[in-house]
């Protein structure tokens, strides 16, 4: 995808209608601080257009980012944000959810997951959803640069079995740091939307 316009089109609270945007969307899910809206930034090769942060919970609505005016990336807010009251972890869980079940336009939900962790309950949780809603979730192993290169096969390892993944299920290790698996990334999009 070569990208000529990017702009943050529609954002959307808890209380917000959803759209129906008519054009392809893949979406972004993964705990908090995992680094969705920094492989948005990524993807896009902007620097801050998705506002990142070092602390958890900087991304709290659902934000579509649209791409040459013919798709969009949508960056889900995180779960798992600790500090979070359960009013607040409840009324995301059911936005990413509406989401999740409504949009018609919705190709395909990546589930990021920090490669240096095994995934957690919630990960695990967000992954059957995800499989329950019929999509089948593409893990995308984030902060690949934090781990050495004689690592990353267990690692990648220790991801499948911990989230039981379909066998043929892609994992895509990420640095947005060095932007490795980039490319690899929008290939996989580029397929998925038909662009
Ligand atoms: P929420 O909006 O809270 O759900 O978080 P998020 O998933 O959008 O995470 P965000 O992109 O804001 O990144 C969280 C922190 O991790 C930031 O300090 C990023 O700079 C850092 N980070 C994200 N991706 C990477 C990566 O690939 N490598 C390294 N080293 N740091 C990363
Ligand atoms: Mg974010």
């Amino acid at each position: 995808m070569v990208i000529k316009q990017v702009a943050l089109d529609i954002v959307c609270g808890v209380t917000s209608t959803l759209p129906d945007t008519g054009q392809p969307e893949v979406a972004f899910a993964g705990k908090s601080n995992v680094g969705k809206s920094s492989l948005i930034n990524g993807l896009v090769n902007r620097k801050a257009l998705a506002r990142t942060s070092s602390q958890p919970g900087k991304t709290q609505t659902i934000n579509f980012y649209h791409i040459n005016d013919e798709m969009y990336l949508v960056d889900l807010p995180g779960y798992g944000y600790a500090t979070a009251s359960e009013e607040v972890k409840a009324q995301w869980g059911k936005m990413i959810e509406r989401y999740l079940h409504t949009s018609a336009n919705l190709k395909a939900v990546f589930l990021l997951i920090d490669i240096r962790h095994a995934p957690s309950v919630n990960d695990q949780m967000m992954y059957r959803w995800i499989l329950e809603k019929g999509y089948h979730p593409i893990v995308i192993a984030t902060k690949l640069d934090k781990i050495k290169r004689s690592q990353l096969q267990k690692h990648l390892k220790l991801i499948r079995t911990t989230l039981d993944m379909e066998s043929g299920a892609r994992i895509l290790p990420y640095s947005a740091l060095t932007k490795q698996g980039r490319d690899e990334i929008w290939e996989l999009i580029d397929g998925l939307t038909g662009l």
